[in-house]
């Protein structure tokens, strides 16, 4: 197989980032990033992803992880971003834009395959704008798996109580209460063999954990791109 460059990106509720990696999965050079624009409209989505490719222009095919549900390309859900994603051929779109092939994936998806061992269920979350999970049976991924919206307590759901937005209203000691709280209730519900925890705000934990959660670094985020081209 000829060596291909893969640009990853992870477009996240505060920033869309970007890295070159090799055919191993490797970073080449660092990661770059822009605000994530506001209005979150995907033209100035697209825009933003744009001004990353010119600061790595040296890639063949483009990995997306999108804070959304994602079928076939085409976005589904955009919660934290903006209601004109609903129905957005992202995918397709980006594609002709910059010219090479690109596949779009769930980012908590992604953050998954940056992480997971490939044995057993495991099953990965992600604190940061938003909550993010996927579920992988012995590597295989099952896609789409949303626990965010919904309800954890007090008919809240996981999201409004674990999101960026709560961490800043309710202060890092109720939050990691409630992170422990959400442990023990995706214990119950998943009986995973792992659990990981990522996202930008899991650097904030502090618990101490069960010997089967563990908390993984932000890249995974974007290492994890290169599982879009598995084949
Ligand atoms: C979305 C998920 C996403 C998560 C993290 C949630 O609001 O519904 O699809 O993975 O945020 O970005």
């Amino acid at each position: 197989m000829a060596d291909k460059k893969t640009l990853t990106v992870d477009i996240g509720g505060s920033g869309i980032k970007a890295m070159l990696l090799d055919m191993e999965g490797n970073p080449i050079g660092g990661r770059v990033r822009v605000r994530t624009p506001r209005p979150a409209k995907p033209e100035a989505v697209l825009k933003g992803i744009t001004k990353l490719t010119k600061k790595h222009p040296d890639f063949d095919r483009v990995s997306v992880g999108f804070p959304g549900v994602i079928r076939k390309g085409v976005t589904e859900t955009a919660v934290n971003l903006h209601r004109d994603w609903v129905g957005f051929d992202l995918e397709g779109t980006l594609s002709e834009r910059l010219g090479k092939p690109v596949r779009v994936l769930n980012d908590a998806d992604i953050q998954g395959f940056g992480a997971i061992s490939g044995n057993g269920v495991e099953l990965v979350v992600t604190l940061g704008t938003g909550f993010g999970s996927a579920l992988f049976l012995d590597g295989q991924l099952v896609p789409n798996l949303e626990i965010a919206h919904h309800r954890f307590r007090n008919s809240r759901t996981y999201e409004e109580h674990l999101g960026s937005a709560a961490l800043k209203k309710t202060g890092k000691k109720k939050w990691q209460q409630r992170v422990a709280e959400a442990i023990a209730s995706l214990e119950h519900l998943f009986n995973y063999d792992t659990l990981y925890i990522g996202g930008g705000n899991a650097r904030r934990l502090t618990l101490d954990l069960p010997s089967n959660v563990k908390i993984i670094p932000n890249i995974a985020g974007l290492l994890g791109g290169i599982a879009l081209w598995r084949e």
